[in-house]
This record gives structure tokens, sequence and C-alpha cells, in this order.
């Protein structure tokens, strides 16, 4: 999996993969030939999209729902990649949503979705998928957050909640695992062009999900030394406030 970039072999399962940014890095590993699990909660666009995945590469794809807010669903995907594959050496957990309003107005369930998908759902997979790194001698585990992780903004109570909350989570997974040749990152991206909070625009100025992409499989040719644990990644020039 460190240094040549390809990663024949490698198997991965990503959360959250029919599209945005899940799609784009699901996508960038079959590219490079790795085996791929594309997950989410609509079966339909699961099984599409692992068909297409086939494709791209010399590595196997599989579609597998999941919703992430239930350990359950999470423990089923996670065994039944690592039992397609034989191994599991790649979680990258992506599958997020966000609702923006003022607390007043940010209901209970909306509050509940943002915290056990962006949240629960990290810590779920994550748990189920410690064993079977464990056990191929070690992996990586990469958490999407992002920088209103890092900075909050009106109307954010539950997204920054579930975000700094995941920052904080992901350096503790990191320092639980390292010595188990485990590694944790976390990619904080700023403002990335995909239909998150309902947006149908594009702006140009924007980070595309390739670009997030980019920062996992970067990672991912990391000789085993090296572990880069935190990575934010901006657009070059946002509007100006
Ligand atoms: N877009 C941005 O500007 C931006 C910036 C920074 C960070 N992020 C983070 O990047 C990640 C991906 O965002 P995105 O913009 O690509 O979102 P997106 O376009 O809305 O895609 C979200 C993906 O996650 C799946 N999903 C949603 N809820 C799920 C659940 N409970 N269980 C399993 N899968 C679920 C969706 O499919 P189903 O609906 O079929 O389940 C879809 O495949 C999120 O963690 C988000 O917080 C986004």
């Amino acid at each position: 999996m460190s240094g040549t970039g390809n990663l024949a072999g490698t198997a991965c399962v990503v959360t959250g993969s029919t599209r945005g940014i899940g799609l784009a890095i699901a996508s960038a590993l079959a590219h490079r030939d790795a085996d791929v699990v594309v997950s989410a909660r609509t079966d339909g666009d699961v099984r599409r999209v692992a068909g297409e995945l086939a494709a791209l590469g010399s590595g196997r794809a599989a579609g597998i729902g999941c919703d992430v807010r239930h350990p359950e669903e999470c423990r089923r995907l996670i065994d039944s990649a690592a039992d397609r594959f034989g191994r599991l050496d790649v979680l990258v957990n992506n599958a997020g949503w966000g609702r923006f309003a003022p607390i007043d107005e940010l209901s209970v369930e909306h509050w509940r979705e943002q915290i056990d998908t962006n949240l629960g759902g990290v810590f779920y997979c994550s748990r189920a998928a410690v064993p079977h790194l464990t056990a191929g001698g070690g992996g990586w585990i990469i958490n999407i957050g992002s920088l209103a992780g890092r900075h909050a903004f009106a109307g954010g109570t539950g997204y920054n909640a579930s975000k700094f909350g995941l920052l904080g989570m992901t350096e503790a997974m990191m320092l639980d695992l390292r010595h188990r040749d485990i590694r944790v990152s976390l990619i904080m991206p700023g403002s990335v062009n995909t239909g998150f909070r309902g947006q149908s625009a594009v702006h140009d100025w924007k980070l595309d999900p390739r670009d997030v992409a980019r920062a996992v499989v970067d990672l991912l040719a990391y000789p085993g030394r090296a572990l880069p644990s935190r990575i934010e990644l901006r657009p070059s020039r946002p509007t100006r406030r």
C-alpha cells in the first residue's frame, strides 16, 4: 500500500460513496486498481455505482447498502467487505449530513441525524474495522471532516458540533491505534462542489470532489513510517466576505 501509488490488492470501504466526495474517492481508488466497496443508504445507487467502478481498473468493486447511523448495519458492511475481499486495508468514513439553522430552529430530529451520521457512523464503522485491520497487519482509517470542525458559523449548531467532535475523536483514535500500524487521518475540506446542503449551483472558486480524492490517494502513498494525521484543504481563492 505504501510508496508506489498503485493500490492493487488493497481492500477499501468508502461510506457514502454514491455521489459527491465519496464517489470521487471510490473512483480514484478503483482507478488505481484497489478493491472497493461502495456504500450508502439507497440500494439502487449502490448497485449502479459499484457496476460503474468495476470498469475503471483491474480491482474488484462491490456494493453494500448501509445507513451508518445503525451500529449493526456498520458491522455488517465491514464484515461483508472483509469477507468479500479476504482482507480490509482502508476505511474511508465519508458519509455525512448537514442541516443548518439557528439553535432555536434546529429540531431535535435534525440534531440527532447529524450527530448520529457524522460522529456515530464513524465510531461504529471504525470499531467494526479495527479487528480486520489488525488481522491484516495494519491499515488506514481516513475520516472526512470539515473546516467546520475548526471554525464555527451561525446556523452550524449541529454540524459544527459533529465536525468539531470528529476532530477530537480522530486524534484519539490515532493515538489508540498507531502502535498497531493502523494509521488514522482527518481530511478537513472547505467548500466543495457537491449537492451537499441541497446546493445545485456549481461555483468555480470551490474545491472539486476530485481534490479531496487526491488527498486520500496521496495519503495512501506515504511510507509506513510517516503519518500525516490532519489535512486542511482550502479553496485557494474563496469569495471575499
Ligand atoms: N460538500 C462540501 O462542501 C463539504 C465540505 C467539507 C466536508 N464535507 C463532508 O464531506 C462528506 C461528503 O459530503 P458530500 O458533499 O459529498 O455529500 P453528498 O453529495 O450529500 O453525498 C453524501 C453521500 O453520503 C450518503 N449518506 C448520507 N447519509 C448517510 C447515512 N446516514 N449512511 C450512509 N450513507 C449516507 C449519500 O447517499 P444516500 O443519501 O443514498 O445515503 C451520499 O452517497 C461529508 O462528511 C461532509 O460533511 C463536505
